[in-house]
């Protein structure tokens, strides 16, 4: 697998942006798009253990993927509090991972401002990340097709972004947005065609801002313990409408093969997904050939 560095930019005006980036969807890193936030300053863990430490949060861990009853559901609740000192105190696999702090805590969308870097914003607000270190977000593209803009706090996280041209070498389990390789320690014997992937990578720091194109793929590492934010914006009706049917698919069909089937479902999809890579490969191979 290659990968290429995400580009870095201070003070990218909207048109540039627009015409370098969003348009041709290409990754960046803004590194002072949400610097006038009140919440760089803000919110801090003190703060948030202060605030919002009572609350209750759904955490999940490496099993969250495990095929059976609990199939991509959180199987563990802890105080928010608890969850901050944990993630603080050292390197856990457990994550918060789409939950809505802004229902709890309505008043936390006054620390954030909407870019005007483009248009077309979706959510009312936006959804946060948790992870301590060593946690890994999976490799995924988001179910519902939108634009990114994924802003992290204090401390560091690792990105791999990975085009849609990249999915047949990534071994993508059919009827879902997910692939289960592992990008930090690549398998070759097991995923050979992950050796003809290209990727981006960048290391996101303190207040900067990740642009992650539509329908891109990523693997994130907690570095070090830490959370994000994600503001999303339309990528067009197309995209929408391909949200759409991907949200079905996932509902209707993967989790209901899945509650059916439970592991057979699981292996019929990753015997698909090999199936597709070596075909990729195989294409690939008479292409590099014909080039000689
Ligand atoms: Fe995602």
């Amino acid at each position: 697998m290659k990968l290429l560095p995400i580009e870095r930019r201070t003070g990218l005006t909207r048109d540039e942006f627009i015409e370098n980036y969003l348009k041709p969807q290409k990754p960046v890193v803004f590194t002072d798009l949400s610097k006038d936030w009140p919440a760089m300053k803000k919110w801090t863990f003190d703060y948030m253990k202060q605030q919002y430490g009572h609350l209750d949060v759904p955490v999940i861990g490496p099993d969250y993927h495990k095929p059976g009853p609990n199939y991509m559901k959180s199987q563990d609740t802890m105080k928010f509090g608890d969850y901050l000192d944990l993630i603080q105190k050292g390197p856990t696999d457990k994550r918060i991972f789409l939950w809505n702090i802004f229902d709890h805590a309505r008043e936390l969308v006054n620390d954030v401002a909407t870019p005007t870097i483009s248009d077309n914003w979706l959510d009312k607000y936006p959804f946060m990340f948790f992870g301590g270190a060593g946690a890994v977000t999976n490799l995924h593209y988001d179910i519902d097709c939108s634009n990114v803009f994924h802003t992290h706090f204090w401390t560091r996280k690792h990105i791999i972004l990975l085009d849609q041209e990249q999915s047949d070498f990534l071994y993508q389990h059919p009827y879902t947005v997910q692939s289960h390789v592992d990008l930090q320690n690549p398998d070759y014997e097991r995923f050979p065609a992950l050796r003809k992937a290209t990727g981006h990578e960048t290391i996101l720091y303190h207040g900067e801002t990740l642009f992650i194109p539509a329908m891109w793929w990523h693997y994130i590492v907690y570095m070090d313990g830490g959370f994000s934010i994600s503001l999303r914006s339309s990528n067009g009706l197309k995209a929408q409408a391909k949200g759409a049917w991907n949200i079905a698919r996932h509902f209707a069909i993967d989790k209901g093969m899945n509650k059916l089937m439970g592991p057979k479902w699981k292996s019929w999809k990753i015997e698909q997904a090999e199936k597709r890579a070596s075909k990729a490969m195989a294409k690939v191979g008479v292409e590099e050939m014909e080039h000689v």
